[in-house]
């Protein structure tokens, strides 16, 4: 077992040998960064050292750690009902939050199916979709997705991930295999989806798809055309449309609160996490509209939801997010977003043409130098910490996504770090490309 290094606190020495980390070589990684509290937008680690955190915890802390009003909010709930099952009983903040969510989201996407997090409310939205047609007396079992997609890491939610570059490519022949499409963001692209269509259309329960942005398949971004084309595909084959906006929802594009009505497309099912408690507590949501809750709406036992995970409607989380969501009605999350964006587009620009660089891009509070190779990464993420940020790159792509309450002091000690390891990286490896 790795010892804990000198100055590391006790109990990462006693605990290191038995916590096991994400998507983590645990033979060779190097220690953990001991956090030891958080504020605003820095982590402080357990030599004092603070370091301005650029993914926001996977994209959570919309806005900043430990914002007064939604601790205030988790430590009221926690004084009178911290949690209780959903099976045959109801809450407060699970009802209140479901309305609110039901009339912040577009057209009548007002069915709200809570669960503990974005993998296990895509499975959801899966099987929702999969139950929809077998209460219909149809038997579709299929799903069609796209390349560069990310939908999750559990079974079902591994299959519907792009398969080549995906981080699970060894369970390739594993998972059930679905249908991967390439997004229909051209003519050729479109006509490609509709010949698969064509032929498989009836045997396909949903589309899933993350709209507007492909968050951990590489930060693609993609237009609002491309959604179009997809909602027309869906309906001319009867198929349904899930969007996935665990990561595009609340703001983070800049564009809207919520993908889907920024692109002015409006899918059968949408599911939501991360920002929605701002990065407090776990909690997620599966939203469906009139005509998927309908099929299910009916004398018979059998054709209810057959789901109900043990935690879903958690009250302390349901309190964070409902305090989330006061923030994001009184506080101008989107434009905080699209001022973010306006900074990382001219402060990431010097990266632009280094070589080695295949692409700089911003959108909303989303900022992306991509490198052609990989290189080093334990060097990357060594240099980051060095200049005291904690980014932490998905192969080439060097993103930042910040909580969007960051300050222009603070995010251009984000995009100095990521244009000097760019440049960096550009002199040691870049060169020859
Ligand atoms: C678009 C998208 N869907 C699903 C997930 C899975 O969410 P979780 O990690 O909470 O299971 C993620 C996580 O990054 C995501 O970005």
């Amino acid at each position: 077992m790795a010892q804990a290094a000198g100055d590391n606190p006790r109990w990462l020495a006693e605990g290191r040998g038995h916590l096991w980390l994400p998507y983590t070589q645990m033979k060779t990684a190097p220690e953990p960064l001991p956090v030891v509290s958080a504020e605003g937008v820095r982590l402080r680690l357990a030599d004092g050292t603070e370091l301005v955190d650029g993914i926001a915890s996977w994209w959570t802390v919309a806005h900043g750690y430990r914002h007064p009003h939604i601790e205030q909010a988790v430590k009221r709930q926690l004084e009178t009902l911290p949690h209780v099952m959903l099976g045959g009983l109801a809450h407060e903040p699970a009802a209140t939050l479901a309305a609110r969510l039901a009339k912040m989201l577009p057209g009548d996407l007002d069915h709200v199916f809570f669960s503990e997090s974005g993998s296990v409310s895509v499975e959801i939205a899966l099987k929702m979709a999969v139950q929809y047609w077998l209460n219909k007396g149809e038997r579709r079992t299929r799903f069609l997705s796209f390349t560069g997609g990310y939908h999750g890491d559990t079974f079902v939610t591994m299959s519907v991930c792009d398969p080549e570059e995906g981080m699970h490519t060894m369970f390739r022949g594993v998972v059930p295999e679905q249908l991967i499409a390439d997004l229909p963001t051209d003519d050729e692209t479109a006509a490609r989806l509709d010949a698969l269509l064509e032929t498989h259309g009836h045997a396909i329960a949903a589309v899933v798809v993350e709209p507007l942005v492909q968050g951990a398949g590489g930060m693609k971004f993609h237009d609002a055309e491309t959604l179009r084309r997809l909602r027309a595909a869906c309906d001319r084959y009867g198929i349904l449309l899930i969007f996935d906006e665990i990561f595009v929802g609340f703001a983070r594009t800049g564009l809207g609160m919520f993908a889907c009505a920024a692109a002015g497309v409006l899918p059968d099912i949408i599911t939501l996490s991360k920002a929605l408690t701002g990065g407090t507590l776990p909690l997620a949501a599966t939203v469906a509209r009139a005509r998927v809750f309908d099929a299910f709406w009916d004398d018979d036992p059998l054709k209810a939801l057959m789901h109900g995970p043990t935690y879903m409607g958690n009250a302390l989380a349901c309190a964070a997010a409902n305090a989330s969501l006061d923030l994001f009605e009184r506080e101008d999350r989107l434009g905080q977003a699209q001022r973010i964006e306006r900074q990382l587009s001219a402060e990431l620009e010097p990266a632009r043409g280094l070589p080695g660089v295949r692409d700089v891009r911003a959108l909303g509070g989303i900022g992306v130098i991509e490198l052609s190779h990989l290189g080093d990464a334990a060097w990357l993420k060594q240099r980051f910490r060095e200049l005291g940020v904690w980014l932490r790159p998905f192969g080439t792509i060097l993103y930042t996504t910040p909580p969007l309450t960051i300050g222009e002091g603070d995010l251009r000690h984000l995009t100095g770090a990521l244009v000097t390891v760019a440049g960096e990286w550009s002199d040691r490896f870049g060169k020859g490309e």
